[in-house]
């Protein structure tokens, strides 16, 4: 199919930095080629495969984490808040529906940003746009803004370093079902969302004992003791993706080298402004083999969705190909049933999951850039009514959220105001998040 990892390169690509120093890019790019891949590709396959059964009704995909990882919040802390919450928002999930929650971070590699704008002015001076920590930094000032490959490298390390953690988490007794209480205890106290909380990891509690009683128990049954945990982010910054990209030996054969994946990261998804179909970006992902991720805006034809999964998964796999929309929710009910029926229509295999945060971002009378908790929620309940109107399984969602407690959207339960976002707590370098609280707030109300 005429694919390399280099391939891209003969194809317009937009949203990718002007580095200065092509010397120092095509080093650091050596350098990282030269580097151990974070991820394996039989882990990528075993994700495929669960990806699969949610996109045929069997699981459900939740997927979350920060808009923009960041240098400066690279602590333990920040990572077991993340991985923290979207267990607890699991739990929850899996109680409800009865179904396996496939769990995949955004993190790990979730650096590089897309901007609607290459530059930006302040009082009259004009420098190169924030781009995400891998590319160039935040402060307004010639030397920061100017992309940096070194960043690369750097964004590799806390990338790697970051997963470590995360594997000692879900393997070595943090994510043992025996600790959803403890993970509650450690959470804002004052959340209206603990008590819920509590009930739910009570009747658990209750369920383990009885298996407990039957001989089944953390240490008979991994599936108690552990969890799976994916990472995932958006496939921007080509020179970083193509320099991770290996080739998989054991499905090599005589004369084959084996399947190529991006092992930057499980999962990985085209961003709503580099999915042109004849574009770098599509061309890039189209050749790896890791499940990939696609997302959907109001501008999206049915046309132009048919044509990109025919670029993104020939072969019609199941799991290959995630469908994340993001139209806002006065929107989804307008522009969302075409697109189901062309899939429909064409007996395509994908998974179609909710981003309700990126159709959603509106700026607050104060400046804030903001989400309302009732929108996102209206996203999800509008997608989850469109496809049970369609017959089609609406097998996950896409959020931004941190474990933390700060306060970035506005309403739910703790009703926070404009005015609260201006307190102190507002500490996003890019999208306003969920909150630990609203993130579980949304998990109990996804259903209800
Ligand atoms: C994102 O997921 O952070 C993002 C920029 O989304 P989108 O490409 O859908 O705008
Ligand atoms: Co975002």
């Amino acid at each position: 199919m005429n694919w390399t990892p280099a391939s891209w390169r003969e194809r317009q690509a937009q949203q990718l930095p002007d580095y200065p120093d092509a010397a120092h890019l095509a080093a650091v790019e050596a350098t990282l080629a030269g580097y151990p891949p974070l991820v394996f590709a039989g882990e990528a396959r075993a994700l495929k495969a669960k990806l699969a059964r949610a996109a045929e009704g069997r699981a459900f995909l939740l997927q979350g984490g920060d808009c923009a990882e960041s240098f400066q919040e690279f602590r333990a802390d920040t990572i077991r808040d993340t991985f923290r919450v979207l267990l607890q928002m699991a739990v929850i999930l899996t109680f409800q529906q009865k179904l396996p929650v496939v769990k995949v971070g955004r993190i790990a590699g979730q650096f590089a940003k897309p901007r609607s704008s290459d530059f930006e002015e302040r009082d009259g001076a004009r420098l190169p746009a924030y781009r995400g920590d891998i590319i160039n930094g935040t402060e307004f000032t010639p030397e920061a803004r100017t992309p940096d490959p070194a960043r690369m490298l750097r964004a590799y390390v806390q990338a790697a370093s970051t997963l470590n953690l995360i594997r000692a988490f879900a393997q070595g007794g943090y994510a043992d079902l025996h600790q959803v209480h403890a993970w509650n205890l450690e959470f804002v106290r004052n959340s209206p969302q603990t008590q819920r909380y509590e009930a739910i990891a009570s009747k658990l509690d209750e369920a383990l004992a009885f298996m407990a009683a039957c001989g089944v128990t953390s240490e008979t049954s991994p599936q108690i003791r552990e969890v799976d945990f994916y990472t995932s982010h958006e496939a921007l910054l080509l020179p970083y993706e193509q320099a991770l990209t290996r080739r998989d030996s054991t499905t090599a054969r005589p004369g084959y080298g084996g399947d190529w994946y991006d092992c930057s990261a499980h999962m990985l998804w085209i961003g709503e402004r580099t999915r042109d179909p004849e574009g770098a970006h599509v061309e890039f992902l189209r050749g790896v083999h890791n499940p990939v991720g696609l997302k959907c805006g109001p501008s999206m034809t049915p046309d132009q969705l048919l044509r990109l999964v025919d670029a993104l998964n020939p072969a019609n796999e199941p799991g290959r190909l995630t469908l994340i929309t993001r139209h806002g929710h006065d929107r989804v009910a307008e522009r969302l049933p075409a697109l189901v029926r062309a899939i429909r229509a064409e007996g395509r295999h994908v998974l179609w999951c909710c981003d309700p945060m990126h159709g959603n971002t509106v700026t607050a009378a104060n400046g804030y850039k903001t989400r309302l908790f009732g929108h996102v929620l209206g996203e999800v309940r509008a997608f989850i009514d469109v496809h049970r109107a369609e017959g089609t399984y609406p097998g996950g969602v896409h959020f931004e959220l941190t474990g933390k407690d700060v306060v970035e959207c506005l309403g739910g339960d703790q009703q926070i105001t404009e005015a609260h976002l201006a307190e102190g707590l507002y500490e996003t370098l890019c999208d306003p998040r969920l909150n630990a609280s609203q993130a579980l707030e949304l998990a109990f109300q996804l259903h209800a």
